[in-house]
């Protein structure tokens, strides 16, 4: 079998391909044919030498994937030959809160899925929702849960409340999927009118190009009459024009930065006081909540956005498209 392998701080350039024997499964291990990954924003962190939590030498990349079970060790009792399954990115993380004790992590600590077959802990494994492909449940792990946790996992979205979301990556997309899936309103940010076309084709109900207005928060306030919304997924590290955005005893669930520690602007303390609303940060999610997740997505028979699959041998070109094709969508990597 091939796998690739990533270190930290690399880059792009400093993927490689091995091969190796198929593993037999542990006794409490399943093992899994891969047939597609996906990319998310941690996996270029990693390679840019960014990533907060511990990377192993020469690691298996990318936490998220789907695949088939083919083989179960001899304890197994959470899965069977012919399931058809992704994995939790945290497999300690069962339920309740972060912990470091449970931060181990698929493509960082742990191998991940950019490979043809893995070995995962039972733990770890999550059923695939019926009417979605491998392709699509590929997605999940990382944005999706991260989506979830953000709007579920603090101060819980309720019908007609309003969300905002930055920009149109994996985990904005998410987020405004579920939001409307809650009967919430959705006012969406992003960078040109092509994908303010496609986020109102999505659902969303307002969308601001940051571009054109930098002072977006503003028109978020204009938008609510004044209020500001209910929950932020603040994905980007603009917190001050989230707080900016949120309504006294709103939510701003804290989800990452997109620039390195550097080019982040500064937190003005009193303003985060004066505005009544809580910054709660956010670690993907549990494996419950995982789970929670893949039961709304399989009633709601929600689609995740894919904007372009590659094959597994071009998985470095698919990192590359990633990293400047600026996609709307998950750029998957596929077995095909
Ligand atoms: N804490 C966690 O557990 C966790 C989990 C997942 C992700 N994250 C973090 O969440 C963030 C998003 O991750 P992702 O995987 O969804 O990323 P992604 O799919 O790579 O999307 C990034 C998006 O950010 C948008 N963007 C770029 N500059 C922006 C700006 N100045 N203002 C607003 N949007 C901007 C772009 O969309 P437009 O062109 O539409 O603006 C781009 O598509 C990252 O910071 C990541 O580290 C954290």
């Amino acid at each position: 079998m091939k796998s690739f392998h990533a270190n930290l701080g690399a880059g792009i350039d400093g993927l490689s391909v091995r091969e190796h024997d198929i593993p037999e499964p542990g006794p409490t291990e399943v093992l899994v044919q891969v047939h597609a990954a996906s990319l998310s924003f941690r996996e270029l962190m990693i390679l840019r030498g960014w990533y907060p939590l511990p990377v192993k030498p020469d690691v298996v990349p990318i936490s998220d994937g789907a695949g088939e079970v083919i083989a179960v060790g001899e304890r197994v009792t959470r899965a069977v030959v012919g399931d058809r399954v992704t994995a939790s990115i945290f497999p300690r993380w069962i339920d309740g809160s972060f912990a470091l004790e449970v931060a181990a992590q698929l493509g960082g600590s742990l191998d991940g899925m950019l490979t043809e077959y893995t070995l995962l802990d039972e733990e770890a494994v999550v059923r695939i929702p019926d009417h979605l492909s491998y392709e699509e449940a590929a997605t999940l792990p990382c944005a999706a849960v991260t989506a979830w946790n953000a709007l579920t996992g603090g101060r819980s979205l309720r019908a007609g409340e309003t969300v905002l979301t930055l920009g149109s990556g994996g985990v904005s997309l998410f987020s405004l999927q579920f939001a409307k899936a809650f009967g919430a309103r959705v006012i969406a940010t992003t960078s040109s009118e092509a994908k303010a076309r496609r986020l109102r084709e999505l659902g969303a109900d307002e969308v601001i190009d940051y571009r054109a207005t930098p002072a977006w928060h503003e028109r978020v306030r204009e938008l609510t009459g004044g209020a500001g919304v209910d929950h932020v997924v603040e994905t980007t590290g603009r917190l001050e024009q989230s707080i900016r955005s949120a309504a006294t005893e709103g939510e701003i669930a804290f989800v990452g930065l997109l620039a390195e520690d550097t080019g982040v602007p500064p937190i003005d303390a009193k303003l985060l006081w004066m505005s009544g609303a809580d910054v709660r940060t956010v670690a993907v999610g549990s494996r419950a909540q995982f789970r929670a997740m893949a039961r709304a997505i399989q009633v709601g028979r929600l689609k995740p956005v894919i904007d372009r699959v590659f094959a597994f041998d071009d998985a470095v070109e698919a990192y590359r498209y990633y990293e400047h094709a600026q996609p709307l969508g998950k750029v998957v990597i596929a077995h095909r």
